[in-house]
């Protein structure tokens, strides 16, 4: 019994920043964003929406591209890093706001890598007859993570012309190594069981490094404090994610082309015969470099972080979803997810489009 992928869905938020905006609030340049990373733009909610609201825009999508009801589905696996709480997580909300009714729904922590852990659960789940269809989620709003405030949103929304004060501009350009690569968005995929054993969700190739947990990590808010947020926190912007930015860029590059290469030879296929690589969107030099290391044309591994900025969880389903519009995953197509990230966690996932 395989489980295949039935349906796809995205959401992406309509506020659109352009390198060009973010240069009016910070020390940074279109020219500078453009060569280290290939961001071009990100979309950004507006205030009050939340993760959970794009999750569950994305999940009605896929449910409509399946041509499913929401009874359909028997379960919901949802990834992010950035949930509407500190608790609960979104999985919760995204079944209550499109209205699936009790079923069980679990909430994965693994950041930018979460989309192929939330695939091994809802593998999992399909495989072992506990669900016949599963709803599976990654989204993330990182405009809370934004290091600008009311005054800056105005600004870059169009609603003031006054721009932000110097000091305003030295707290985002403090910031401005990490804050210039995420974007706000969401994907979702239906994994529904299939007769065939040959296609589905074939390799789980996933990995963890907890000693690396200073790669990207948010030091505050959280319950190693005594409260778990304070002001000393925030006074020492600990709500910001920190970044080794380098160190993150050359474990990636090594890793990702590692466990796709493991996962084609557990399925005794070459490098060669994968037919599209679907990498973490981080940053376009990662992706190129990933594409390098397998020896495969660009095409093979394709890109859109020019769009959308690192979407962190959302940026496979995203990715998968416009491919799949775009006519490359015919039947028999062979793709693999991969993606490095904070935790340390990465990993890679191979699929087979079943027969017609
Ligand atoms: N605009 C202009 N200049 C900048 C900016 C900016 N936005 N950001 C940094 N700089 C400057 C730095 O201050 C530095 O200046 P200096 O040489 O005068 O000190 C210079 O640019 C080079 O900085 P580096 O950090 O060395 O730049 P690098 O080429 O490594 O690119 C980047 C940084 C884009 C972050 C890259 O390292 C990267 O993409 N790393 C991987 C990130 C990643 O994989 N994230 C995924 C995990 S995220 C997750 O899991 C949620």
């Amino acid at each position: 019994m395989g489980s295949v992928i039935t349906g796809s869905g995205i959401a992406i938020p309509g506020h659109v920043v352009t390198n060009d905006d973010l240069a009016s609030i910070m020390d940074t340049t279109d020219e500078w964003i453009r060569t280290r990373t290939g961001v071009e733009q990100r979309c950004f909610v507006d205030p009050g929406v939340t993760t959970s609201d794009l999750a569950a825009a994305a999940g009605a999508a896929a449910l409509d591209d399946a041509g499913i009801d929401t009874d359909a589905i028997d379960a919901v696996v949802a990834a992010t890093m950035t949930p509407d709480l500190v608790a609960p997580g979104i999985a919760g909300p995204v079944q209550e706001r499109m209205g699936l009714g009790h079923i069980p729904v679990y909430d994965i922590r693994q950041q930018c890598s979460g989309y192929l852990y939330a695939l091994d659960v809802a593998d999992a789940l399909v495989g072992s007859g506990k669900a016949e269809r599963v709803l599976v989620i990654g989204a993330e709003v990182h405009s809370g993570y934004m290091p600008w405030g009311d005054a800056e949103w105005a600004y870059l929304r169009g609603e003031t012309d006054t721009p932000p004060d110097a000091a305003m501009r030295e707290r985002a350009s403090r910031h401005r190594g990490w804050s210039v690569l995420f974007g706000d968005g969401a994907g979702a995929l239906v994994l529904e069981s299939n007769p065939d054993p040959s296609a589905g969700l074939r390799r789980f190739h996933l990995y963890t490094d907890g000693s690396q947990l200073d790669l990207i990590v948010v030091p505050g808010v959280g319950f190693k404090h005594r409260p778990y947020i304070d002001a000393a926190q925030l006074e020492a912007e600990m709500h910001f994610p920190t970044m080794r930015g380098p160190q993150l860029f050359k474990q990636a590059v090594t890793l990702m082309p590692e466990a796709v290469r493991a996962a084609a030879a557990a399925e005794g296929i070459a490098v060669a015969d994968i037919d599209l690589v679907i990498a973490h969107q981080a940053n376009a030099r990662i992706v190129d470099a990933v594409a390098r290391e397998l020896g495969v044309g660009s095409d093979v591994v394709p890109t859109n972080i020019a769009s959308y900025g690192n979407t962190t969880a959302a940026t496979l389903p995203i990715l998968f979803h416009e491919m799949r519009r775009a006519g490359r995953v015919p039947p028999r197509a062979v793709a693999c997810f991969t993606a490095f990230g904070s935790g340390a966690h990465w990993g890679a996932v191979l699929y087979r489009q079943p027969a017609g």
